[in-house]
């Protein structure tokens, strides 16, 4: 596996590797099964003659000055087992100002999906998430890049980023990967005490629990949401948002869900901040 900490040195390998095309799963590395989901469907893609690449780089811009940046975790070289575990080519590892050089002022407007939702309670954090992936982007030029379902507000805005900035690659969304009951994969699980990860598995009790209203027919956006609210506050998280929104506009269901829809939740536990979703067709 090729380990490169320069935008240089990952440009001369990608130059010097042979033929087939480039797949791309950008992270920040404290790499679990979810990211282990996608570069291994990356793999796939990519065949035995293409390229897989990685990224791992805590990107300083997409947090708010009392988020967790600085005890975000950083198991590096744990990460670098797991990525040759999942047959990874090579691994993009830039310091903060390798991939921020002095000076460096300009960033990319999310436009109006990035000031909703995970936008609104973390002002700034996707205008940090587009520029670093759109920097990424131009270092690593793949022919397709991975993103997971789990951050659906996310993969949505960065699809529509490559569209409206035209440029040239593919976005995948992968499904959620989660834990035995249901709790979707996190780096930010890490945080939590036993008897916190026991209350996590509310979210996801909760959004089955309105996936099987929803499919029996319930479209009532305030039953379901309070419904939502209530089972995971019970739990003893506390509820930034639950909701039903169309997944392609984000537009809130206000009364009548109607189809499709994505169920969104972002609940905290103490400091740790979870959020997760479920698309009903
Ligand atoms: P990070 O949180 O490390 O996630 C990297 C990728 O893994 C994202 O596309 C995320 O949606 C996906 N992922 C995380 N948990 C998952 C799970 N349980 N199942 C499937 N996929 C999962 O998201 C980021 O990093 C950053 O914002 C980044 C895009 C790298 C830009 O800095």
């Amino acid at each position: 596996m090729n380990i490169c900490k320069t935008i240089s040195e990952f440009r001369r390998y990608r130059r010097s590797a042979a033929g087939g095309k480039v797949i791309f799963v950008p992270t920040m590395g404290a790499l679990h099964e979810g990211h282990g989901s996608l570069v291994r469907m990356a793999r796939r893609l990519a065949g035995s003659d293409g390229i897989v690449a990685v990224s791992i780089f805590v990107n300083p811009t997409q947090f708010g000055p009392q988020e967790d940046f600085h005890k975000y975790p950083r198991p590096f070289e744990q990460d670098l087992a797991h990525l040759a575990a999942w047959e990874a080519d090579a691994v993009f590892f830039p310091s903060p100002e390798e991939m921020y050089a002095p000076g460096s002022a300009m960033s990319i407007d999310p436009g109006p999906l990035g000031s909703v939702l995970d936008g609104a309670i973390r002002p700034g954090h996707f205008r940090g998430v587009c520029t670093v992936v759109a920097k990424l982007l131009g270092i690593v030029e793949p022919a397709s890049m991975i993103l997971g379902q789990k951050d659906f507000q996310q993969q949505l805005i960065l699809k529509h980023m490559v569209r409206d900035l035209n440029m040239p690659v593919e976005v995948v969304t992968a499904p959620t990967l989660r834990e035995p009951d249901g709790l979707a994969m996190s780096s930010r699980n890490r945080y939590l005490s036993p008897d916190q990860r026991a209350q996590a598995g509310s979210i996801y009790q909760a959004l089955s629990w309105a996936r099987h209203e929803y499919s029996g027919g319930v479209r009532d956006a305030g039953a379901l949401e309070a419904g939502l609210s209530e089972r995971i506050g019970q739990a003893g998280l506390e509820v930034q948002y639950a909701l039903a929104c169309h997944p392609e506009t984000l537009e809130v269901y206000r009364q009548t869900v109607a189809t499709p829809c994505v169920f969104l939740i972002a609940a905290t536990l103490g400091t740790t901040r979870l959020i997760d979703n479920l698309v009903v067709a």
